[in-house]
């Protein structure tokens, strides 16, 4: 079975500026998603060093979008739509 892959950014950029806000996630995804979706921390995406563009943490990748200033609300839209195209 295809799962959906979260990984929450625990790089310091990231805790610092947010991820307060992503603590609930590793309640919420097992309970809602069951095993259809593999939720993991991870060091820096790499996101935050981006010269071009102002850094905006929280980063959380979902298969292979990065997600934006995330918020609990933004990844499980995210991830409704990746579980859509799965079907
Ligand atoms: S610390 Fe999160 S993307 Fe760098």
């Amino acid at each position: 079975m295809k799962k959906v892959s979260v990984k929450v950014c625990i790089g310091t950029t990231c805790y610092i500026q947010g991820q307060e806000n992503m603590k609930n996630l590793s309640k919420i995804i097992p309970e809602k998603y069951g095993d259809k979706v593999e939720l993991t921390p991870s060091q820096c995406l790499g996101v935050c060093s981006i010269q071009w563009e102002a850094p905006k943490p929280p980063y959380v990748k979902v298969n292979d979008d990065i997600i934006k200033e995330a918020t609990v609300e933004k990844v499980l839209q995210v991830i409704d739509e990746k579980l859509k195209e799965l079907c």
